[in-house]
């Protein structure tokens, strides 16, 4: 009699179980689900009225621990069923059930465009090396975009064909590069200097795969005193490294910009070959990526720098040249028609 008794006690602990789990689970959707559920757990006639028939036969050793687990499910399925009926009072549609305690839909984030991801990691390592960041004013006036530079008069980047002149012509124009704001910030602040200068540039150029009426570059500018061809090629060749990869050879060949004596453009070992030589090198091995140079004395004194204490060196590059490099892209235009398509691939990057 004693086996028996513990074994129906047993039975109905089991059973409190079981159902607080099915009342916890139950799944409804209109107001006529809950009533269902009502029904089969706290009616009259309802599984938890049935417990408490067969609580009738628990031994009297039993009846204080067993009656308890009763009253608690008693109580957590009245809590249970009050709570979603005034859910769906709550919505004000008794046809359609809304759990509010349902985790919400994941907010999709945007994309950072591909140039803003290449400036921002330009801007990065050359932070590393202390250079601060400043940007100047699109709408530009020849002095700083072409006088202050050193560039002749005649010289034809002046040219219409070449510059967007707004309003008196040739006075107000858009910059044709940032190297318009190292002679803001030149005449505004006296050396140790060392700067870079993201931004948008404007060319009178046909729109084609290889090159755009806007674009991108970042200009970097470092004045002090004893500043050499040998600082340049270092850091020049550090941010080559970071950029592309610690086994990155750069080469430096003479060229001529107005502003810089003397002046080179730098190339980096094709870093898809590894120098060996293919289509996006055109074979040679190396791509062409900047123009650089020490800062011409001339530079310096039209924005009162003393030329004789101080020298520099400065170098501009595309921010697209280099986006198209590190991500294959083999048309400009890509950049700013917007494709969902295109940006979605950089979706994981930061
Ligand atoms: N401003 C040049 C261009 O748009 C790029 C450049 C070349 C910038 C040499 C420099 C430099 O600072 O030293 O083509």
């Amino acid at each position: 009699m004693i086996i028996f008794a513990f074994l129906h006690e047993l039975k109905m602990l089991e059973k409190i179980k079981a159902l607080q789990d099915e009342i916890k689970n139950a799944v409804v959707s209109t107001m006529e689900e809950v009533e269902e559920l009502r029904i089969k757990y706290i009616s009259k006639k309802g599984s938890i009225s049935q417990l408490f028939d067969s609580f009738k036969n628990v031994s009297t050793e039993q009846k204080k621990e067993i009656g308890k687990a009763i009253n608690d499910l008693k109580n957590f399925a009245f809590e249970r069923i009050n709570t979603l009926k005034e859910m769906f009072e709550s919505t004000g549609n008794n046809d359609q059930f809304i759990d509010l305690t349902k985790p919400g839909e994941p907010f999709k984030l945007g994309t950072r465009h591909p140039l803003s991801l290449v400036k921002n990691e330009i801007i990065s390592i050359f932070g590393r090396l202390g250079y601060a960041v400043a940007e100047g004013p699109e709408i530009e006036d020849d002095w700083h975009v072409f006088s202050a530079l050193n560039f002749a008069s005649e010289h034809p980047a002046r040219d219409m064909q070449d510059t967007f002149f707004i309003e008196k012509y040739p006075d107000v124009l858009l910059r044709t590069h940032t190297s318009s704001v190292q002679i803001r910030v030149m005449e505004r602040t006296q050396p140790p200097i060392r700067a870079i200068f993201p931004g948008r540039v404007f060319r009178n150029e046909a729109i084609s795969a290889r090159s755009h009426c806007i674009f991108h570059q970042i200009e970097g500018l470092y004045v002090d005193e004893n500043v050499s061809f040998a600082d340049m090629k270092q850091t020049l060749l550090y941010f080559a490294r970071e950029f592309f990869g610690e086994n990155t050879q750069i080469r430096l060949r003479p060229s001529y910009f107005p502003f810089t004596e003397p002046s080179a453009e730098m190339d980096v070992s094709c870093s898809i070959c590894e120098g060996k030589g293919c289509n996006i090198c055109k074979n040679s091995g190396w791509l062409e990526i900047m123009g650089c140079g020490m800062v011409d004395p001339n530079v310096l004194e039209n924005c009162n720098i003393d030329s004789k204490k101080y020298t520099g060196f400065a170098f501009g590059m595309g921010i697209e040249r280099i986006a198209m490099l590190r991500y294959g892209i083999k048309d400009i235009r890509h950049f700013f028609e917007n494709d969902i398509r295109f940006l979605k691939q950089f979706e994981s990057s930061i």
